[in-house]
């Protein structure tokens, strides 16, 4: 039996809202219809690609942290992937550093979680690569369709080649994230900042809606 307070089923349950928020924004919406140019797709990855490089460069810095270091999983590392679409796609990386605006809020969430409380980092990696892990294996789908791709060059993104059985690893991320040394409220703060997270998500595709019906 399943009890309904680990920090994995909190996750779950109390960003439902949220997540169902970020299938239904109009950008995800347009990505499912096909409806999103190339060019913008780029764009989305690239601006995910300067969000996970933060992730991922404190996860590697703090692997010996005693919280955030339980969960160090080096095998979800999605950067060097994200650039290999990239350049798939012939996108040219933005020049020094630049990020849009809802590029840079979540960026700077990240780096002060860095700074302040490095196991918030943790309800970051869950947003994101859970989500990767989960819907993306259908989004994959959705891009090599949108994109004309008849094999897997341009959606290294979406192929966990370090992570063969993923319905295994899921739980093993589960198990990991539900044995973290941490008290109730500071798991409640993981939950809130999941949320924070998703809402980061928002903005970034708002960002890009607003271009895609621009172009
Ligand atoms: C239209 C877009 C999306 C679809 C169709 C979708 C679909 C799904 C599905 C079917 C699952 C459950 C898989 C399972 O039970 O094993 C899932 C899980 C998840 N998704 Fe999404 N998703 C979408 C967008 C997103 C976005 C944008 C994010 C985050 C930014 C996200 C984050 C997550 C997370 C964290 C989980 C794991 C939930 C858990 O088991 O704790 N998803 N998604």
């Amino acid at each position: 039996m399943t009890s309904t307070n680990t920090i994995s089923t909190q996750l779950r349950e109390d960003t439902r809202d949220l997540h169902l928020a970020a299938e239904r924004s109009p950008f995800m919406q347009s990505f499912f219809r096909g409806q999103v140019g190339r060019e913008i797709y780029c764009h989305m990855l690239a601006r995910l690609q300067q969000v996970y490089a933060l992730i991922e460069k404190y996860h590697t810095q703090h692997a010996d942290h005693p919280v955030l270091g339980k969960m160090y999983f080096p095998e979800l590392f999605r950067v060097e992937a994200m650039q290999q679409d990239l350049a798939f796609f012939n996108h040219t990386p933005a020049q020094n550093g630049e990020m849009t605006e809802a590029t840079r809020s979540y960026a700077d969430r990240i780096e002060w979680l860095a700074n302040n409380w490095p196991a918030g980092i943790i309800a970051h990696q869950y947003t994101r690569y859970l989500g990767d892990l989960s819907g993306g294996q259908m989004i994959k789908k959705v891009v090599k369709r949108a994109y004309s791709l008849a094999d897997e060059r341009g959606v290294a993104f979406y192929n966990f080649a370090d992570v063969p059985d993923i319905p295994a690893f899921k739980e093993r991320y589960r198990q990991a994230i539900d044995s973290l040394p941490i008290d109730d409220s500071e798991k409640q703060r993981l939950v809130d900042e999941a949320n924070l997270s998703f809402r980061h998500n928002i903005a970034l595709f708002n960002e890009l809606d607003t271009e895609t019906k621009a172009g």
